[in-house]
């Protein structure tokens, strides 16, 4: 992962001093007509920076046959807020072409966000580029999943560099926006073989769940339906989140898992009593998470526009020539090298190249995809997955009670 240091505070102070303005114009507008965007936007800076890095891989659209992040089931149709980045990049590109990246207008994009909804204003370095690559597996694989405990969450967290602290302190975002009943129904209907309703659920908050995703809301077939994340103040981003946990009042199953471990459920209390100090601690980790496996220097590019369809194509279509032309130069090499080919023989076919160049793309990484999936409204998960206890070494585990 590259170091923070190689971002810079001011990074477009010479080279498009208006740009963090226009940004910030951009989110206060879109934001004042429609809150909900604010949430979706600080979702999808996550979505970005835990998806081959912060590179606005996930503001790619999918070019023929080889379809984006933007069509994983994590991201489509519950990622919003694309337009609001659109705007902002149109505006910045006609002041300033090819100067500044999506990925940094996504994350300025993101602390705009957080600010507009009462959160804390802090200054988020740029210098990100843009990637090129962009694949509809991908989030699956690196996003953690609704269903997963703290443990599995921590772990999933601590391969992109981040605390257990980290963790429990960035799901506070989790005070704003809204998720789809199948994201958490099957807490309410068919969480386990012995415990229809999750019992770390608080009763009270299950009977009103159940009245907002009736009978059917798991398998995510019916009527989009969604819940606020947080019902005490939905668009105000603040510490109820981690108060409504203590009371059993987390809406996803990785929300309340927090309070299922003994460390986890004492970051969280901490939380709860103070706000200041969790919005101070929110802040440097959203810019340790927007420090995550950046392209800086000559990496990556600066894309013209967002979703930058066409010059995927055209690099696409650069990187065929090249590998055709080396091909090519391969075979003179063949023949001045004083061995003539036969007609039929092949040297190197581009498709030979095409794989490396393809392959190289792949990190290995490790899945946290199973035991859920997604309907066309949100996650669902299979029967009785979960409900596993997190246990953290040297570490007492308790079931967390209901008040
Ligand atoms: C800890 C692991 C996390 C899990 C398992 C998780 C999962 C989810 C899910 C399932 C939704 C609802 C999607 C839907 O059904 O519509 C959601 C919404 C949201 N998430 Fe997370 N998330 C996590 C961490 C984060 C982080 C680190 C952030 C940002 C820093 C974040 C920000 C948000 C926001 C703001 C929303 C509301 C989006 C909207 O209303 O459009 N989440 N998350």
């Amino acid at each position: 992962m590259e170091d923070c240091s190689t971002l810079e505070e001011g990074y477009y102070r010479s080279t498009c001093p208006s740009a963090e303005d226009i940004v910030k114009n951009a989110v206060e507008r879109a934001v004042c007509e429609n809150p909900g965007l604010a949430a979706g936007l600080i979702r999808m800076h996550f979505h970005d920076c835990f998806v081959r890095g912060c590179d606005a891989s996930v503001l790619l659209d999918s070019t023929p046959g080889s379809p984006s992040e933007k069509e994983s089931p994590v991201n489509n149709p519950s990622l919003r807020g694309f337009e609001v980045i659109d705007d902002a990049k149109a505006q910045i590109e006609a002041q300033c072409p090819q100067t500044v990246s999506c990925a940094d207008i996504l994350a300025f994009a993101a602390r705009d966000c957080v600010t507009a909804l009462g959160g804390p204003d802090y200054c988020v370095p740029g210098g990100r580029r843009d990637g090129i690559v962009s694949l509809k597996h991908e989030p699956l694989q690196h996003l953690p999943s609704p269903f997963s405990n703290a443990t599995q969450l921590r772990d999933s967290f601590a391969l992109k560099g981040l605390t257990l602290a980290e963790m429990v302190t960035l799901s506070g975002a989790h005070s704003v926006g809204s998720t789809h009943c199948s994201s958490f129904s099957t807490r309410l209907y068919s969480f386990n073989s012995s415990h229809p309703l999750d019992p770390s659920m608080n009763p009270g908050f299950a009977r009103e769940m159940k009245e907002k995703c009736p009978v059917g809301s798991e398998r995510g077939n019916d009527a989009p339906l969604v819940v606020p994340l947080e019902g005490m103040t939905p668009n105000r981003l603040d510490n109820n989140y981690y108060v409504g946990l203590k009371k059993g009042r987390g809406v996803l199953s990785s929300d309340q898992s927090l309070m299922s471990s003994y460390v986890t459920a004492k970051m969280v209390r901490n939380r709860a009593r103070d706000g200041d100090g969790w919005g101070k601690k929110f802040a440097e980790a959203m810019v340790k998470m927007g420090s995550i496996d950046v392209l800086t220097g000559n990496s990556g590019e600066i894309r013209k526009n967002l979703s930058a369809e066409m010059e995927r194509m055209t690099k696409a279509m650069l990187i065929l020539m090249t590998t055709l032309l080396m091909a090519l130069s391969l075979e003179v090499v063949a023949v001045e090298g004083g061995r003539v080919l036969k007609s039929n023989e092949e040297v190197d076919h581009p498709q030979n190249f095409g794989g490396v160049i393809a392959g190289s793309g792949f990190p290995g990484t490790p899945a946290f995809a199973t035991g859920f999936g997604f309907g066309p409204n949100g996650f669902y998960s299979f029967p009785g997955s979960g409900n596993g206890m997190p246990t953290f070494p040297g570490t007492p585990t308790h079931q967390a009670q209901n008040p």
